[in-house]
């Protein structure tokens, strides 16, 4: 599709797919041409506009760049690194449990998938017993209704009573932390200021419904993703088990070669053109992030898993104005969970690909149970 059909049609999604990296980095870079205010496409039901009046993921400027700003006061570089400790001490206790249980490790079930889920949860300052309820709600959101289910009205149905027990869930912490302030990023939200402005509940509750569901699942798929790269690759992994330094590169490398997230939507908010292809005002617009990073023209000999690129500028958190805001809490993760698999396994090995299962593709690159 890259070589001959760059920028496609697709009459069953309605998408405009964009698949050569160039392309897709305009369209990222681009907010008035391609915007991200998607509520034209979806369904006018009660609770999801009540999950977007936070959801600056949804938002155009200059909405989108005060409600980051506020929330960014909050979230800093810096507060994730204080994170670091505690990221070890949950993933070790999840670790510990697998080893005195005595069987095999589901990386998935037992490492990824509950490792970004308590992390968040703590850093909110919610109880770490309510995991279940944060994953049904991703789930609901991501994996269960299929990948288009944001913008059909069945999807929508069947997602409303989760994003309400969300919505209502979210809420009822917010007041007690208003009533009652503990430390917390909940706390750190309501205290935070702009210009005089401070954030309303309904967008406090609407940035914590996206960090839950935009943290959780894709930084799961990152470390199962590098768990199977390092399996395919073991010259790699011996590397780094030799020079755990090379781990940041390595996930680098892996977030570009099994970017978790396949595809990045916009609305084309005017008539417009990529290479050469006419896009109508309204359409949907898609990079296909997955094949955007395998573009020989951005990536020396793309289809090569190379911990050792020298610039790799992958897409895979997005650029521009909505570059991933939660990319150094998941690098963190990652960082942290797959030293410590590295370290305490001499060594492991995927069993058979027919032991292992996938998500979706067309929504999420992602194994959902990875056996070691
Ligand atoms: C935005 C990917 C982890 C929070 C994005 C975007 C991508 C992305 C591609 C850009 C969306 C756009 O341009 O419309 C990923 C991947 C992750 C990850 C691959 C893990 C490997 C996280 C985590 C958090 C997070 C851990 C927070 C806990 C966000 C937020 C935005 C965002 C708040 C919206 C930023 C904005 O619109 O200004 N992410 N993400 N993400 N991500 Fe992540």
């Amino acid at each position: 599709m890259r070589r001959d059909e760059p920028v496609s049609h697709d009459p069953a999604s309605g998408r405009w797919r964009v698949f050569r990296y160039a392309d897709g980095l305009k369209v990222m870079q681009d907010p008035e041409t391609f915007s991200n205010d998607m509520s034209e496409f979806m369904p006018p039901v009660e609770e999801l506009i009540a999950f977007q009046k936070g959801n600056f993921q949804n938002m155009d400027m200059p909405r989108h760049r005060e409600l980051r700003g506020l929330v960014s006061q909050a979230f800093t570089p810096r507060f994730v690194a204080g994170l670091e400790t505690r990221v070890l001490e949950v993933t070790r206790d999840l670790l510990d449990a697998v080893d005195a249980r005595g069987d095999t490790l589901d990386v998935v079930a037992d490492l990824a998938h509950p490792l970004p889920v308590t992390v968040i949860a703590e850093v909110m300052g919610l109880p770490r017993s309510d995991r279940e309820l944060f994953r049904s709600w991703a789930y609901a959101l991501l994996v269960d209704n299929g990948v288009d289910a944001i913008r059909s009205e069945a999807g929508v149905a069947a997602m409303a009573p989760y994003i309400r027990e969300m919505n209502d869930y979210l809420t009822r912490h917010v007041r007690w932390h208003r009533s009652e302030p503990r430390d917390g990023l909940i706390n750190d939200l309501i205290r935070a200021e702009l210009d005089g402005r401070r954030l309303a509940d309904v967008e406090i509750v609407g940035f914590l419904g996206l960090l839950l569901i935009a943290g959780f699942l894709t930084t799961s798929a990152l470390i199962g993703n590098a768990v199977l790269c390092f399996d395919e690759h073991a010259e790699v992994t011996a590397k780094l088990r030799e020079d755990p330094a090379l781990l940041p590169a390595a996930i680098e490398e892996v977030l570009r070669y099994r970017s978790p997230l396949v595809w990045l939507d916009r609305r084309a908010a005017v008539d417009t053109e990529l290479s050469g292809y006419r896009i109508p005002k309204g359409a949907l617009v898609s990079v296909a992030l997955v094949s955007a990073a395998r573009d020989g023209e951005a990536f020396p000999d793309p289809d090569t898993f190379d911990i050792g690129r020298r610039a790799n500028r992958h897409l895979s958190f997005g650029k521009g104005a909505h570059v991933c805001l939660g990319a150094p809490l998941a690098r963190l993760e990652a960082r942290v969970a797959l030293t410590e698999l590295l370290t305490r396994y001499e060594s492991f090995r995927v069993p058979g690909t027919e032991e292992v299962e996938f998500h979706d593709p067309e929504g999420l690159l992602a194994a959902s149970r990875l056996p070691l």
